[in-house]
C-alpha cells in the first residue's frame, strides 16, 4: 500500500504583533483575564500585502525550498481556510497563480479549524492512488478580518497566519499510519460566522449584523475536549497503539486550557504537546501547520518519531491523524 509522508514544512506570519496590553486599550479586558482563560499573550494581525493568499504563498515557498522542489513540480494545491480575501476564486487558485504552479489543480476546503487536517486526509487518498504526486497542503487564515473587535468574548482569542506542507509517497517505514475525520453540523450555531448579506431580496437577512465569528465559548470548550479525546483514541485503537508510544502531539492551538484538559483526560504529559498558542492565538486552519513547521525546524520531529495531529473547530468538525515522521 502506498503511504503518504510530509516531506517539508513552511509557515508565514504577519509582522504586526497585538499584545494583551494593546487589547486592554481597545476593550474592557486584561492581560490577566486573557492569559488565565486562554494562555494567549500575543497574536499576529495581517496588514496590506499579508492577505490570506499572500501568507499562504509565502508559507508554500518555504515548504518548496525545504523540499528542493519548484512550483512546476506540484500536482495539487489544497488550502484549508474560512477567511480568504475573496469568495471566488479559491485561495488555492490565488496561491497557484502567485507560485506559478502551472501543473497543479487547486481548491479550498472549508472545515474551519480542522481544514488543514481534512486537507491532509484528502491528500493521503490521492497519494495512495499515485505516490509520485507532490501535493501542497496549506492552512491559512485572516481571522482578524472576521472578528467583532467590540466583542471581548471572541476578539482576544484569534490571530492570523499560514502554514504549509508538501506531501508525497512515503519511503518504507515512514508516513501516515491512520486518520479519522468527524463532523456534526447539528451543532453549527455554537461556533459560526454568517456570510455577507444576500443580494437576493428573497433570501436577504433583515438587520444583518455583519460577518463575524460568534461562539458559545463554554459549550465549545466542553465539546472540543471530549471530541479530541475520542478522535485520538479512535486512531490509536485502529493501530493498536498506546498514547505512550506517541512521541510528539501537534494539536490545533485554540486555548491552553483545552489542551490541558485533553492531556488530563488521556493521561498525556503536557511536555508531549507542542504548544505555541501563547504567541499566535487561535489561527484556525493555520494553527497545526504553523506549529508543525516550528517543531520541524526546531528538530523535534526526527525520522521515525510517531507524531499525532488533532483538530477541532466550527461545524463542528474534528479529527486526528497519526504519522511516522
Ligand atoms: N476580558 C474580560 N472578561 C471577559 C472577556 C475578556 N476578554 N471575555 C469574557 N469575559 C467575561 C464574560 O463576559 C463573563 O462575565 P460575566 O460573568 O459578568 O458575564 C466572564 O468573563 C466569564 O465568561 P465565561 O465565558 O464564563 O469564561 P470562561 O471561563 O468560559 O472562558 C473562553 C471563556 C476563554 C472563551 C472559554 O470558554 C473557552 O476557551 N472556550 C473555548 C473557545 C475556543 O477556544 N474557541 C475557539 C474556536 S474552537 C476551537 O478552535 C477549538
Amino acid at each position: 500500500m502506498n503511504r503518504m509522508m510530509i516531506i517539508s514544512t513552511g509557515s508565514a506570519l504577519p509582522e504586526r504583533v497585538l499584545t494583551n496590553f494593546d487589547l486592554e486599550k481597545m476593550i474592557e479586558t486584561s492581560d490577566e483575564w486573557i492569559t488565565s482563560r486562554s494562555g494567549i499573550k500575543t497574536r499576529r494581525i495581517a496588514g496590506k500585502g499579508e492577505e490570506t493568499s499572500k501568507l499562504a504563498t509565502s508559507a508554500a515557498r518555504k515548504a518548496l525550498e525545504m523540499a528542493g522542489l519548484g512550483p512546476e513540480d506540484l500536482d495539487m494545491i489544497v488550502v484549508g481556510t474560512i477567511t480568504s480575501e475573496i469568495a471566488m476564486p479559491s485561495c488555492a487558485c490565488l496561491v497557484q497563480k502567485d507560485l506559478g504552479a502551472v501543473n497543479a489543480f487547486a481548491f479550498d476546503i472549508n472545515s474551519a479549524c480542522s481544514g488543514f487536517l481534512y486537507g491532509l486526509d484528502l491528500a493521503e487518498k490521492y497519494i495512495k492512488a499515485n505516490p509520485d504526486l507532490n501535493i501542497l497542503v496549506i492552512g491559512a487564515e485572516n481571522l482578524s478580518a472576521h472578528v467583532n473587535w467590540q466583542d471581548r468574548n471572541t476578539c482576544v482569542l484569534f490571530g492570523d497566519g499560514a502554514g504549509a506542507v508538501i506531501v508525497s509517497g512515503a519511503t518504507p517505514g515512514r508516513g501516515m499510519i491512520a486518520g479519522k475525520m468527524f463532523s456534526d453540523g447539528r451543532l453549527h450555531e455554537l461556533l459560526w460566522m454568517n456570510s455577507a448579506p444576500s443580494l437576493n431580496p428573497a433570501t436577504a437577512i433583515p438587520d444583518h449584523d455583519g460577518s463575524y465569528i460568534k461562539m458559545a465559548g463554554r459549550d465549545v470548550f466542553k465539546y472540543a475536549v471530549r471530541a479530541l479525546a475520542e478522535a485520538i483514541t479512535y486512531v490509536l485503537n485502529q493501530e493498536g497503539l498506546d498514547i505512550d508510544e506517541v512521541d510528539v502531539i501537534v494539536p490545533h492551538q485554540a486555548n491552553i486550557r483545552i489542551l490541558k484538559s485533553l492531556a488530563d483526560r488521556l493521561n498525556i504529559p503536557l511536555e508531549k504537546l507542542y504548544i505555541n498558542v501563547y504567541k499566535y492565538g487561535n489561527t484556525s486552519a493555520a494553527s497545526i501547520p504553523i506549529a508543525l513547521d516550528e517543531a520541524n525546524r526546531a528538530g523535534l520531529l526526527q525520522e521515525g518519531k510517531i507524531v499525532l495531529l488533532c483538530a477541532f473547530g466550527g461545524g463542528f468538525t474534528w479529527g486526528a491523524s497519526l504519522l511516522r515522521w
